[in-house]
């Protein structure tokens, strides 16, 4: 945001398969409008795209810490979102409105946010995106449960962190 230049750990992310291509781009442009340092891994067409190769980008980007903060699109946000998933660390949330999105920050510490490119519209992407970037984490018994997840023998038996 302008009044809140970025840190380097708030360069976000940004990924999409052809059926969140549009609204990736609307929304880098406007995380770019409001001074935070895009990472934009594609795609960067409306050609057709496989969903898991942009969950992965997404996924190694924020793990990785090339970014603090992923953005994640696909038609209808599950399929990226099922791929992100896979890597621990990741809390990847599909989100279809503001307060989806605020509960997936305050509640489960989420920190790449998922939108369906064909189930959200341009409006309600920007009030999610608002929500995913402004909510802080709200800890105490949430914080136990987040824990939880990447403690599971399910958890441990997906891949490490690169
Ligand atoms: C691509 O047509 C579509 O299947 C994909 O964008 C996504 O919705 C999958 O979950």
């Amino acid at each position: 945001m302008a009044e809140n230049p970025p840190r380097a750990d708030e360069r976000i992310a940004v990924a999409a398969d052809h059926g969140g291509f549009a609204l990736k781009e609307a929304l880098a442009a406007e995380l770019r409008d409001r001074g935070y340092a895009v990472v934009d891994l594609g795609t960067d067409s409306t050609a057709s795209v496989d969903y898991p190769e942009f969950g992965d980008a997404i996924a190694r980007a924020v793990v990785g810490r090339l970014a603090g903060r992923g953005i994640l699109l696909c038609g209808t946000g599950i399929g990226a979102s099922i791929a992100a998933n896979r890597c621990r660390g990741i809390r990847a949330a599909v989100c279809h409105n503001a307060e989806t999105a605020r509960l997936a920050r305050a509640h489960n510490d989420a920190n790449v946010l998922v939108l369906g490119g064909r189930i959200v519209d341009r409006d309600t992407a920007l009030a999610c995106l608002d929500a995913f970037l402004h909510t802080p984490f709200e800890g105490g018994r949430h914080a136990r449960r987040v824990a939880k997840l990447d403690e599971s023998p399910a958890g441990n038996a997906g891949r490490a962190a690169p």
